[in-house]
């Protein structure tokens, strides 16, 4: 029993990672969820695809739609903020405030110890899901080279420290991160060679690497065909005769058809229970308005992702 409440977001660059991660979030505000969507990658990218100028590590409330009828939480990750936040939560030090190089002492600690910063960072993550102020904590993580080391770190750490304060704090993550139940990556590909490649080497990387589930494998940016085939085979002889625009429609057919054999292809390397789709390239003026068209494709796939768990296949 439960659901799903922490998706993580990952994919090559530039495929649509942070895209899909509002179009996600907006989806399952719309449908109820308290929603809380963080960036991890400091790009900024976040905050343009909602329409604002920047994030900040406090979660801004914003809203969507003409009346604002939905609303989403979305921070940027901080990950000398999350170390104070953590020391006064846990450590329970009162004046971490009044300690002004607390800077420079973390940028020594976190240089000299790898994973300082990926725990930190997918550390704050998982208290949001464990503090339960939202429904579903969706992260915008780091693009494919580096997101497995960061949902890897509790993991990773728990191997050098087996007892005290540490252990007992990666345990805990670890337990959230682990839970196929509550815890999914999105993995997000384009049908095109490269992305697609890289995206296969991720999904067997995270598999056999990390105790972390594969939720959902997403080809993104699919031109829609919308013709029947026979249509298509019609405009393939229009093509040949030189018909304008025939070409572009039996081009992106084709292409239509292409992502559709690649997420056949990435699902079968995923294993079961990965749930698949396909977004289409979506048209609008800028990137608030993409997510919102977007937010509107991805219906089917958040609902399922953050059903209950006994509805999903
Ligand atoms: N389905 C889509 N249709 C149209 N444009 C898209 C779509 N998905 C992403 N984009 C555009 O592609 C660019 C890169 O997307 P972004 O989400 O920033 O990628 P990433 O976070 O993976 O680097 C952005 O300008 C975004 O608006
Ligand atoms: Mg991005």
């Amino acid at each position: 029993m439960g659901r799903r409440r922490l998706l993580i977001v990952t994919g090559k660059g530039g495929v649509g990672k942070t895209s899909v991660t509002a179009a996600a979030a907006i989806a399952a505000a719309r449908s109820g969820d308290r929603v809380l969507v963080c960036e991890m990658d400091g790009s900024g990218r976040l905050a343009a695809s909602f329409g604002l100028g920047e994030l900040g590590f406090d979660p801004t409330t914003v809203s969507i739609g003409a009346g604002g009828e939905v609303q989403i939480d979305a921070m940027s990750m901080d990950t000398e903020r999350a170390l104070r936040e953590y020391i006064r939560l846990f450590v329970k030090i009162p004046f971490v405030d009044r300690v002004g190089s607390l800077a420079r002492i973390f940028d020594y600690v976190a240089d000299a110890a790898p994973g300082v910063r990926e725990i930190l960072a997918i550390g704050k993550v998982c208290h949001e899901v464990r503090r339960d102020n939202y429904d579903l904590v969706i992260v915008d993580a780091e693009a494919t080279g580096h997101v497995v080391s960061q949902i890897d770190a509790p993991r990773a750490m728990s191997e050098f420290v087996h007892s005290g304060v540490i252990a007992e704090q990666t345990g805990w993550m670890s337990e959230i991160l682990e839970d196929p139940v509550r815890t999914g990556v999105v993995v997000v590909t384009l049908a095109e060679d490269l992305p697609v490649a890289e995206t296969s080497e991720l999904i067997h990387t995270i598999s056999t690497d990390t105790g972390v589930a594969v939720a959902s494998v997403v080809v993104n940016r699919v031109p829609e065909a919308g013709l029947d085939p026979v249509a298509v085979e019609a405009l393939r002889g229009a093509e040949s005769a030189g018909v304008p625009g025939a070409a572009t429609v039996v081009a992106s057919a084709a292409r239509a058809d292409r992502a559709g054999r690649v997420l056949g292809d990435l699902l079968d390397e995923a294993g079961d229970g990965v749930a698949g789709a396909v977004l289409p390239e979506v048209e609008a003026d800028d990137e608030g308005g993409i997510v919102v068209a977007l937010s509107e494709r991805i219906d089917a796939l958040v609902a399922h992702l953050t059903g209950e768990d006994e509805a999903r296949g």
